[in-house]
Formats: C-alpha cells, structure tokens, sequence
C-alpha cells in the first residue's frame, strides 16, 4: 500500500502562538511552511528568522515551500537551515535541475511546484532530479481557497511518468484539500496531502486523522 503523508499548512495556524500550534500537530507527518515573498505572489508571510525557529521547536520535520522570486539565490539557505525539504516553483528559478541539485547537496529533499497554469511537458522526463514534485490545485497565495479538480490530469501525468521512470518521487497537493476533496487526489496519484484550513478549522489532532481515514479510503 501507498504511503500517504499528511502535511498540515502553518498559514493557517495562529502566528502568535505558533509554538502550541505547531505542538497540535505532533500527529502529522511534516509541518508545511509556505514562504511568501510579495512578489512571486501577492501575499507576504515570513523569511528564514522565523523559519529557523520554527525548525528549532518543531515536533515534526519541515516541508518548505517557497513562492518566492529568485530561488536561486534564496533556497538553499532554507535547506542550510534544516528543512527536510525545500519545493520552490518552476518559474522562480533559472535553473532548477542546478538548484534541485544543490539542494539534494546540501541534505534536503529537493521540490519542484507547479501553478495550475503551468504545463507540466518540460519536468515530466526530469522527474528523477526532484524527490518531490507539488501540483498546486489552487493559484498559490492564500489558504482557505476552493479545490481545482482540473489540475487532476496534470496530476496523473506525473504519477504516469513515476511509474514509467521507476522511481518513489513524492507527488504532493496543496490547496483546497478536505475530507470532501482528498479522496481525488489520492485517486488521481498523489501520495502527500497539505491542508491548511482543514486542520486548523478544527481540533488539529481529529482533523489530521479524519483526513487519513479520507485518503485511505480513496
Ligand atoms: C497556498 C499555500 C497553501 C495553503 C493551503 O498558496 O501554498 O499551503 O496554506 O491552505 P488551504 O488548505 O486552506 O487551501
Ligand atoms: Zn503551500
């Protein structure tokens, strides 16, 4: 059977208390980090200060995700800091097979992330430089947005290429995920589930199991 990760979405979480709220989490697989830089999106959250002391008293390890510009420059330092993995977008740096590399160099686990406008032709035959590839299913910014089934086929397309390749890359989904939407995005292949609002609208610990339930159930 399928391992499947359930990665609970910080941004959602009350950023004034983020130590209990990180505790709340213990259940969970991964803690999801999303870094917004007000420029590759319109929204602005917090930078690697903020990150590393998270990392610090984390009960689980991080998943970073950078919507940020220039991740060249910027996303190795996340690794160096700790993160057990770093996912930046496809359009934000000038050469991601390099950056994957230096990231996978520095001990991260290295992720690519495409927009639901994003065609996914180019990074299907590169799938073995990246340990993790995240579909967003909703336009990266902002929690608490509705699923887009439409970026389903995409999603299969990879899971089609892993197959074809051989190889364990993670296929992960952001965006919109509930107990009502999980289901077909495991169907559809993924294996790593973020939910913001769906954990943190709720008693995080019942949520996070509900949602297990949901994608086994799939
Ligand atoms: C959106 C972020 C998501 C967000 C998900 O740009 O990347 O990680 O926190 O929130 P929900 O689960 O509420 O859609
Ligand atoms: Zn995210």
């Amino acid at each position: 059977m399928t391992v499947q990760r359930i990665n609970p979405s910080i941004l959602s979480a009350d950023f004034v208390n983020l130590q209990a709220e990180l505790d709340a989490i213990a259940s969970a697989d991964l803690v999801h980090v999303d870094v917004m830089d007000n420029h590759f999106v319109p929204n602005l959250t917090m930078g690697p200060p903020i990150v590393e002391r998270i990392q610090a008293v984390s009960p689980v390890p991080l998943d970073v995700h950078l919507m940020i510009s220039d991740a060249d420059r910027w996303a190795p330092g996340y690794a160096e800091l700790g993160a057990f993995s770093v996912t930046f977008h496809a359009e934000a740096a000038a050469d991601p097979v390099a950056l994957a590399r230096r990231l996978r160099q520095i001990g991260a686990r290295a992720g690519i992330a495409l927009k639901p406008g994003t065609d996914p032709e180019p990074y299907l035959e590169l799938l073995p430089e990246f340990d993790q590839v995240l579909v967003m299913t909703v336009e990266p910014g902002f929690g608490g947005q509705s699923f887009m089934p439409q970026t389903m086929p995409k999603l299969r397309r990879f899971a089609e290429a892993r197959a074809r390749l051989g190889i364990d890359v993670w296929l992960q989904v952001d965006g919109g995920i509930s107990v009502d939407t999980i289901g077909i995005a495991a169907e559809a292949g993924a294996d790593t589930f973020v939910a913001g609002s769906a954990v943190y609208g709720g008693v995080p610990e019942e949520r996070i199991a509900e949602l297990r339930a949901a994608a086994a159930a799939h």
